[in-house]
């Protein structure tokens, strides 16, 4: 018999009494969330990406715009990116990757509980990016939705996934990074056009309960007063397709790179060390730093602060430039790879971008 149903005064039993039922979560929860010790824990289990097989070299753009292999080179560090035929679109790229990480995990589709796309390239206005690849992996089980938080968009979306599996609700998740930024590329630009490429990248992530800690720590900013610095205007509510854009190139990306090149830096290195504090890490202890890449002159200077050695900090960019919210899983995966880390490394994923946004994660692999 339950005695607060039958108790006749609904009485809270004495020995009960101003005093929460379940003083052992209560304990928990007053801790910072670093330091309470979830049932589960969000660990990476699978991990692929994909680019198109079209390349796009500096000498390329040296014959589209006025520009050249050295400015690139000494600017940026990229010497190629992949670029999407007509035909390949962002739930193309997403699949692809998701199916070599899912592939890796040993993951049926089936056994999704959620997936994340983050992506500003998606497939349409709506539904959503994460709806064509839910269909593409028959993922049916899998509740899915797009992240707009640019190239962040990945950090962010790990440490959405981390609350579900740490809370218990999810046992199985997929977070992709998928892009297709030559699509809204002004190719007649060169202080843009030299820029970016598309790309995805993708891990799955299962809750984990014999020791293995995964995701251990998030970091997440946005500072929207700065939209103006790095964005792409056509066509939202603002400025809806139906009405002409003062300004046709609206529809194309827009970035004042010098403007936030500093504040690149700066955000970089305060994400990062906010995780070290955090989690009480120094140099040492972190066995890579995989920073979105942006441009290797950004990562370079960021990791000078930090005093992280050059083995230390991962960078693709020659190979793929800047491919926003794909960036980072694509390194990641390129990272691993080249048996540059491996099970039980702390490594810290870190991003800025579009916003603005910024933020990383610190992971126990
Ligand atoms: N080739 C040759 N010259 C060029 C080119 C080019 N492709 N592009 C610009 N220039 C010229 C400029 O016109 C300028 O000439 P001027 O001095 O006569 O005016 C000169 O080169 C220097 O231009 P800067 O813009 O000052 O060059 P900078 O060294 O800052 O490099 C860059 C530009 C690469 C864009 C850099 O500022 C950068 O990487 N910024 C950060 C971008 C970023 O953070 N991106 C992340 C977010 S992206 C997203 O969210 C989608």
């Amino acid at each position: 018999m339950n005695p607060l149903r039958h108790s006749g005064d609904n009485k809270v039993p004495t020995a009960n009494k101003g005093k929460n039922s379940h003083p052992h979560v209560s304990e928990q929860a007053k801790k910072p969330p670093e330091q309470r010790l979830p049932l589960y824990r969000a660990v990476i289990t699978g991990y692929g990406s994909f680019a198109p097989a079209k390349i796009l070299t500096n000498d390329d753009l040296s014959d589209m715009v006025d520009t050249s292999d050295e400015w690139i080179t000494t600017r940026t560090g990229i010497k190629r990116r992949h670029i999407t035929t007509d035909d390949e679109t962002t739930a193309y790229l997403a699949t692809e990757a998701a199916k070599r990480a899912l592939q890796q995990a040993h993951v049926d589709p089936g056994e999704l509980d959620m997936i994340i796309v983050a992506t500003i390239t998606p497939e349409m206005v709506f539904p959503s990016t994460a709806c064509f690849v839910q269909r593409a992996l028959h993922a049916k089980k899998a509740w899915v939705f797009d992240l707009g938080a640019a190239c962040s968009g990945f950090i962010y979306g790990l440490s959405i996934v981390q609350q579900f599996i740490e809370s218990g609700r999810h046992k199985k998740a997929l977070v992709i990074g998928a892009e297709t930024l030559t699509k809204i590329t002004n190719w007649k630009d060169r202080s843009s056009c030299v820029l970016f490429g598309d790309g995805a990248g993708a891990v799955v992530l299962e809750a984990a309960e014999d020791g293995r800690r995964g995701i251990l720590y998030s970091t997440l900013s946005a500072d929207g007063e700065q939209w103006e610095a790095l964005n792409c205007q056509a066509y939202g509510s603002r400025h809806p397709s139906h009405e002409q854009l003062d300004d046709p190139d609206k529809i194309y990306m827009e970035i004042y790179g010098r403007q936030v090149y500093q504040q690149a830096v700066r955000r970089i290195v305060e994400s990062v060390t906010d995780c070290m504090e955090h989690c009480k890490l120094t140099v040492d202890d972190i066995a890579m730093v995989i920073s979105h890449q942006m441009n290797q002159r950004i990562i370079e200077s960021a990791a000078k602060r930090l005093n992280l050695p050059d083995e230390k900090v991962y960078i693709n960019i020659t190979e793929y430039g800047n491919t926003s919210a794909a960036s980072v899983p694509i390194a990641f995966d390129g990272c691993v790879r080249e048996g540059k880390i491996k099970r039980g490394d702390i490594i810290i994923f870190v991003a800025f971008g579009a916003g603005l946004t910024w933020g990383a994660n610190v992971i126990e692999f």
